[in-house]
């Protein structure tokens, strides 16, 4: 920790910690609702479980790239943040929100719109802490008079994410014309804005990690992220098949989502071989295990078992089936909670007192731990859905009839997931077992080469 003000970052990086793990409590709750018989029917139905399981996701998300960012962006400008205060105030506003609409959720308080839930008071909540963010990166960096490109894509990927959340606080009567715009925040999310998120902090991993040269790394990671970002806006139209839109939208959505992976290809390449040339010689071994792990990771997710199911020819069979589940949370998980993973690993050591540099076998433990895991619930939700897909869309089975039949693979599913969660317990242990360093000190426990990269 170079600067003093970034010791902010830990506290973000706490609260996404405490909601990750919250977010499997309801992740596996959701799975055993599928053994049935179920005892909390009428207390907590599946609807409510699954609606917390991923609104946790999306707020410890977020509330992880508000930390990475309040940690990298005094360390690519070189200053302290525009405001400390603003920061703190920012995180209580926001854990508040968090909280309060899950709470909302236990009493059906909700819009009903998937993964954009939350009552509107919340939603304007979640606008003025954008606000408040932007702001103070953007004073932050006036200031500096430094502006990086890395900061240049995240900045630009953040501002982007508030202005597309706008059309998630109107309301549409007609369904139609509500999906039609929901995947407008949804989909442009997380194919379109968050890679620039994303791509950014993979970036600075990448040349923190590897010392990359900068320019190289920078041109490479814009070309990438601006290919999927291109090929994202039409590729929004894989959701707009079957939604009472016109015919037309069909191959839109078909070509141009199938282009989406090309870039993502590129982009794990690029990594391993960034990796590869800097012979892994950084210590913290295992920010670099989950920063090529993010790219590696997302190319499967994403990449593959998203191009997997976008054809309309494959979709008119997969539509909204256990398929969807597969990818979404392979996706997910590759894209975002790994990239998250990496800047807390990277950033743990100075933030917290006594924590050696290059991690403990616990850290690798955690890493492969999750893989394995996440790997084993990806492979379970593939073979549910795909017969779910057979019996149901082919021989034309009731949906719970199907259900029944496919109900050994949710056994799978909790097998796997409980492996999954105790790599997530032991990141979490892992996370709060140094305490943090006083923001007086900083300045020590800078990691190694920081200061040995030039600075645009
Ligand atoms: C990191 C990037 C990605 C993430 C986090 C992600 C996540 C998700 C999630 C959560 C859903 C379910 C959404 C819902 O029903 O509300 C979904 C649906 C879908 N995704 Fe992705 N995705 C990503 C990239 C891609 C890519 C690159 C492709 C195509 C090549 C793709 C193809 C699809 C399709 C076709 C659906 C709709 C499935 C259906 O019809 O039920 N995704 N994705
Ligand atoms: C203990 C681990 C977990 C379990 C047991 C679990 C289980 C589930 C279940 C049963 C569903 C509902 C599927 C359906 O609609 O039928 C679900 C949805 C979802 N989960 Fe998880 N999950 C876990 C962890 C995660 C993680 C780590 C992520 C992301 C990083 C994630 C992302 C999602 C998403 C995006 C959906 C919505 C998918 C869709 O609508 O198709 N989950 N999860
Ligand atoms: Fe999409």
């Amino acid at each position: 920790m170079r600067y003093k003000s970034q010791s902010v970052a830990y506290w973000y990086f706490a609260v996404a910690m405490v909601l990750f793990g919250l977010q499997l409590v309801f992740g596996l709750l959701s799975a055993a609702k599928y053994l049935g018989p179920d005892p909390l029917l009428y207390i907590l139905p599946f609807d409510v479980t699954k609606t917390i399981h991923t609104n946790l996701l999306i707020v410890w998300v977020l509330t992880g790239f508000m930390g990475a960012t309040y940690w990298m962006v005094p360390d690519e400008s070189r200053a302290e943040l525009h405001s400390v205060k603003l920061a703190y105030i920012q995180l209580g506003l926001w854990t508040i929100m968090g909280v309060t609409a899950i709470i909302g959720y236990l009493f059906r308080y909700g819009t009903g719109n998937k993964l954009l839930e939350q009552p509107l008071p919340h939603k304007i909540v979640i606008v003025i802490c954008m606000l408040i963010f932007l702001y103070n990166i953007g004073m932050t960096i006036r200031k500096a008079g430094r502006f990086t490109t890395t900061e240049g894509v995240l900045l630009l990927g953040l501002a982007s994410s508030a202005l597309l959340f706008l059309p998630a606080l109107l309301h549409y009567e007609n369904y139609t014309v509500s999906i039609f715009y929901r995947w407008w925040t949804i989909h442009l999310w997380v194919e379109g804005v968050w890679m620039m998120i994303m791509g950014a902090f993979l970036a600075y991993l990448l040349i923190r990690l590897s010392g990359v040269d900068r320019e190289v790394m920078d041109k490479w990671l814009y070309v990438i992220v601006g290919l999927v970002f291109i090929a994202g806006i039409l590729g929004t139209a894989h959701h707009y098949y079957w939604v009472g839109v016109p015919t037309y939208w069909l191959p839109i959505g078909g070509f141009f989502s199938a282009l989406e992976p090309a870039a993502l290809v590129a982009m794990a390449m690029y990594a391993y071989a960034a990796i590869r040339r800097s012979g892994l010689a950084h210590p913290n071994g295992i920010a670099l295990h989950w920063t090529v792990g993010a790219a590696v990771f997302t190319l499967f997710g994403a990449g593959l078992l998203g191009l997997a199911h976008t054809w309309p020819g494959v979709n008119r069979w997969t539509h909204g089936t256990l398929v969807t589940a597969m990818h979404g949370h392979a996706a997910f998980y590759g894209a975002y909670a790994m990239i998250v993973l990496a800047m807390i690993t990277y950033a743990l050591p100075s933030l917290t007192r006594g924590r050696p540099e290059k991690g403990s076998s616990l850290g690798y433990w955690a890493f492969w731990t999750q893989l394995v895991g996440m790997f084993g619930m990806t492979l379970s939700f593939a073979t549910a859905g795909i017969g779910q897909v057979y019996l149901e869309r082919i021989m034309g089975m009731g949906y719970l009839d199907a259900q029944l039949k496919i109900q050994v693979h949710f056994l799978m599913l909790i097998a796997t997931a409980s492996v999954f969660a105790l790599g997530v317990g032991m990141f979490i242990y892992d996370f709060f077992r140094y305490p943090p360093r006083a923001p007086e000190t900083a300045g020590e426990g800078t990691p190694v080469g920081d200061n040995a990269i030039p600075v645009q």
